[in-house]
């Protein structure tokens, strides 16, 4: 399977922030925003990415993620040079996805807590699955309502009546139908070809799974000044608590396998000291204590 971050947009709602500097390169307490959805992405066991945004921010992304191979990945990169809505990027990244299955990320979404996702990569095999999270205000997202089955029965983009307050978050995993399906959309009424519309085709002809998100687990979106602030303070709570990191990708892709412990050690060493360091050369020393023991 394939995987798309999409960092896209203007940030409008964020300035004076993005006014230098592209939304999904923000902080979320202590990295930057981007590394959270890199990181699902690698938990998830997906090794061949390809990173799109705008022309003006591309530039900033390969300085900070390269080529992947530090992470052991491929990072490919390619360029939405119009917002013309979040399917768009199947048809941008067509060549990098060729026959393969793709999950697509969006660069704001930060998600935390347990092997939620484990599953739903693991055993995907066509068609394609979506997520279903419980928030308070539906009326900001795709709005997807239940049979009492459990079942899917429709999904609505920002409706002003939401008929559930199960929302799709920013996390979609698809068989290749979904290069069709994206070529014969039309754009929506603000002009976008949406990704709802890509889910609603795939509900219509029976090959849409939702999978709810249980409690105490955590969606967050950092779109605006408030809710960037919140993530920062959520992540912060998380991770001062427990002494882990959420969304280190360094550590992900060590715990993936992409990185044997020598590469991850070599990879840590280039780091300036920092509390960062610190935390990964914890998880080195473990390992090592660990072999030792072997
Ligand atoms: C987009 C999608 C929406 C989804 C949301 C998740 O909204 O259109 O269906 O629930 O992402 O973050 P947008 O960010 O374009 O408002």
């Amino acid at each position: 399977m394939k995987g798309i971050i999409l960092a896209g947009g203007a940030g409008s709602r964020l300035y004076p922030l993005t006014l230098v500097t592209s939304k999904q390169l923000q902080s979320v307490y202590d990295k930057p925003m981007v590394y959270y959805p890199l990181t699902t992405l690698i938990e998830a066991g997906i090794k061949e990415l390809c990173l799109i945004s705008t022309p003006h921010d591309l530039p900033r992304y390969k300085q900070l993620l390269g080529d992947g191979s530090r992470l052991g990945l491929t990072i490919n990169y390619r360029e939405q040079a119009k917002p013309a809505g979040i399917a768009q990027a199947f048809l941008i990244a067509e060549s990098f996805i060729g026959s393969d299955s793709v999950a697509l990320i969006l660069g704001d979404n930060i998600f935390y807590g347990g092997d939620a996702f484990g599953e739903a990569f693991t055993e995907f095999k066509s068609g394609a699955t979506i997520f279903g999270y419980h928030v308070q205000d539906p009326e900001r997202y795709g709005v997807v309502e239940f049979d009492v089955n459990g079942q899917a029965i429709s999904i609505e983009e920002k409706p002003k009546q939401p008929k559930s307050h199960y929302v799709v978050p920013g996390l979609y995993i698809y068989d290749n139908e979904v290069l069709n399906i994206v070529k014969n959309q039309k754009p929506s009424a603000r002009g976008e070809l949406e990704i709802t519309d890509v889910n609603i085709t795939y509900l219509k002809r029976g090959t849409l799974r939702v999978s709810r998100l249980t409690r105490g687990f955590a969606w967050l979106d950092a779109g605006t000044s408030s809710s960037l602030h919140l993530a920062s303070a959520y992540v912060q709570t998380i991770e001062k608590r427990a002494g882990i990191k959420i969304g280190c990708p360094e550590e992900a892709a060590f715990r993936a396998g992409f990185l044997n412990l020598e590469q991850f050690t070599e990879l840590t060493a280039l780091m300036p000291n920092c509390e960062y360091r610190e935390y990964l050369s914890l998880i080195i020393a473990e390992a090592n204590r660990l072999n030792n023991e072997k």
